[in-house]
C-alpha cells in the first residue's frame, strides 16, 4: 500500500453534537492510521455524545473544547488552530452547526474557527431526514455551499432514529477515500475543468427527469432491436443530480443496474414506452437529460408469436419512434434540455447539428466506442457560448462535471 495523501497533513477535526459523533472517534483513528496529525475540537453537545477524553487518548493531543481556554497563551486560540491546519473537517455536522455556519456566526470554538479559518472547509452533514429536507436547511446548505463549503455526503440508509432516507453520515471509510480523492492534484478537475464550480448542493429542490440505457423494439415475443448502452452514464447523473439536492425520477430501459439511493426509477421496455412515461411528467421538471440511446426505429407489425425459420428471410418493416427529446424541448413551457449524441465519427459536426435539430441549450456528445458499456467517459460540451471538453474520468465524476455545468447555465 502506497503513502497516502492525508500522511503529514494536520487536519482539525471539529465533532458537533449528533449521534453519530461515536463515528468521529473510528474517523480519528483511520486519519491517525493514514500518518495525518489531527487536533480536535468539540463542540458543547458532542461532549454529550462522546467525551473528550476518547480523543485525547485516539490523538495523543489535548482536545479543544472551549473559546474561553486560559491555557492559550495570547487568548488567540481560535485563529491560530486554524491557521496551522491544511483543512478542517466537521463530522458529524449537524442541522445547527450548518445554519450557524451559514450565518457565519462565531458563538463557539468551533465556529469561531470555521469563520476564522483561511483553509478548505469540509462537513459530513449527519441528521434525521426531515431535518435534511427542511427548507431552512436547504437554504442553508446552499448557502455554505455557495460560501465554498464542502460537502462529504450525506448518506441514505436507516437512520438511528429508525427512519430510512438521507441524513446519515458518510462511513468514516468513505469520508477518508472522499479526502483522499479530494487532496490528489487535480482531484477535483472533473469538475472546475467545466466553466462552473463544483457541483455540491447547486440542484437543491429542483425536479430533474432523466432517461437512460437502451431501448428494446420488439420482433416477435422473444427477439428484439436493441444497442450496447449499459445504462451506467445515465444512473451516474441521476445520482449525481439527487447527491446535489434534486427530486430524481429516473425513466430507464432494461439495464442490469440497481437504482441509485434515493432516486425514483420507472422501467420501460421500448421508445414508445419511454415516450409516454416521460410525457406524463417532463410538465413537472425543471430539467430534462436524455441519456437513453433511445431506437430510432421500432418493428411496423410485432409478430403475436416466435417467427419460425421458413428458409426465405424475413423482411422487416420499420416505422419511426417519436424524437423524445425533441418533443419535450419543443414543449410551450419545457425545462432546460439536455441531449446526448452518442457518434462514432465527426463528433463536432455532428453534436452541433444534433443540437440545432433538436433545440436543446446543451448537448453532450462522445464517441460510442469510447463510452458504451465503459466504466469512464469523455464528454464534449456544446451550447450557445462553444465547447467545453470534460476530461476522460469515471462516469460519476464527469455525471458531477456535467450536472455542474448545467448548474451553472441555469443560474444555479
Ligand atoms: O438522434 P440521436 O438518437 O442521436 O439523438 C440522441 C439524443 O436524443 C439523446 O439525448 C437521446 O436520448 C435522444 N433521443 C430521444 N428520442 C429518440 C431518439 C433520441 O429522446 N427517439
Amino acid at each position: 500500500m502506497g503513502v497516502s495523501v492525508l500522511s503529514g497533513k494536520r487536519i482539525l477535526l471539529g465533532v458537533t453534537g449528533g449521534v453519530a459523533a461515536y463515528k468521529a472517534a473510528v474517523l480519528a483513528r483511520l486519519l491517525i492510521r493514514l500518518g495525518a496529525q489531527l487536533t480536535v475540537v468539540m463542540t458543547a453537545s458532542a461532549q454529550r455524545f462522546v467525551t473528550p477524553a476518547s480523543f485525547q487518548a485516539l490523538t495523543g493531543n489535548r482536545v479543544h473544547v472551549d473559546m474561553w481556554d486560559e491555557r492559550i497563551a495570547d487568548g488567540m486560540g481560535h485563529i491560530e488552530l486554524s491557521r496551522v491546519s491544511d483543512f478542517i473537517l466537521v463530522a458529524p455536522a449537524t442541522t445547527d452547526f450548518i445554519a450557524r455556519l451559514a450565518q457565519g456566526r462565531a458563538d463557539d470554538l468551533l465556529a469561531a474557527l470555521c469563520v476564522a479559518r483561511a483553509c478548505p472547509l469540509w462537513i459530513a452533514p449527519a441528521m434525521n431526514r426531515q431535518m435534511w429536507l427542511h427548507p431552512a436547511t436547504v437554504r442553508n446548505v446552499e448557502t455554505i455551499t455557495a460560501d465554498g463549503v464542502r460537502l462529504l455526503g450525506p448518506d441514505a440508509g436507516v437512520q438511528a432514529c429508525g427512519e430510512v432516507g438521507f441524513g446519515r453520515m458518510l462511513e468514516p471509510e468513505h469520508i477518508v477515500a472522499a479526502l483522499e480523492a479530494l487532496l490528489l492534484p487535480g482531484g477535483a478537475s472533473p469538475e472546475s475543468s467545466s466553466s462552473s464550480e463544483g457541483l455540491g448542493y447547486r440542484l437543491a429542490g429542483l425536479d430533474v427527469l432523466i432517461t437512460a440505457g437502451p431501448t428494446f423494439e420488439p420482433i416477435d415475443t422473444v427477439r428484439g432491436l436493441t444497442n450496447r448502452s449499459s445504462g451506467k452514464m445515465g444512473y451516474a447523473i441521476a445520482a449525481a443530480a439527487q447527491t446535489a439536492g434534486a427530486r430524481v425520477t429516473l425513466v430507464s430501459g432494461p439495464t442490469a443496474l440497481s437504482t441509485p439511493a434515493g432516486v425514483t426509477r420507472l422501467d420501460v421496455t421500448t421508445a414508445c414506452e419511454m415516450f409516454d412515461a416521460v410525457m406524463a411528467r417532463a410538465g413537472a421538471a425543471d430539467v430534462f437529460i436524455g441519456v437513453a440511446a433511445v431506437a430510432d426505429y421500432r418493428v411496423a407489425k410485432v409478430a403475436a408469436h416466435k417467427l419460425k425459420k421458413t428458409g426465405v428471410p424475413p423482411v422487416l418493416e420499420l416505422v419511426e419512434n417519436p424524437d423524445i427529446l425533441a418533443t419535450v424541448a419543443a414543449l410551450p413551457d419545457a425545462p432546460f434540455c439536455v441531449g446526448f449524441a452518442a457518434e462514432t465519427e465527426d463528433l463536432h459536426a455532428n453534436a452541433q447539428a444534433k443540437r440545432r435539430r433538436k433545440q436543446v441549450p446543451l448537448l453532450a456528445a462522445n464517441l460510442a466506442q469510447e463510452a458504451f458499456g465503459r466504466d469512464d467517459n469523455a464528454l464534449t460540451l456544446f451550447d450557445d457560448a462553444g465547447e467545453h471538453v470534460i476530461a476522460r474520468a469515471s462516469k460519476p465524476a464527469v455525471a458531477r462535471a456535467l450536472l455542474a455545468h448545467v448548474a451553472h447555465l441555469i443560474g444555479r
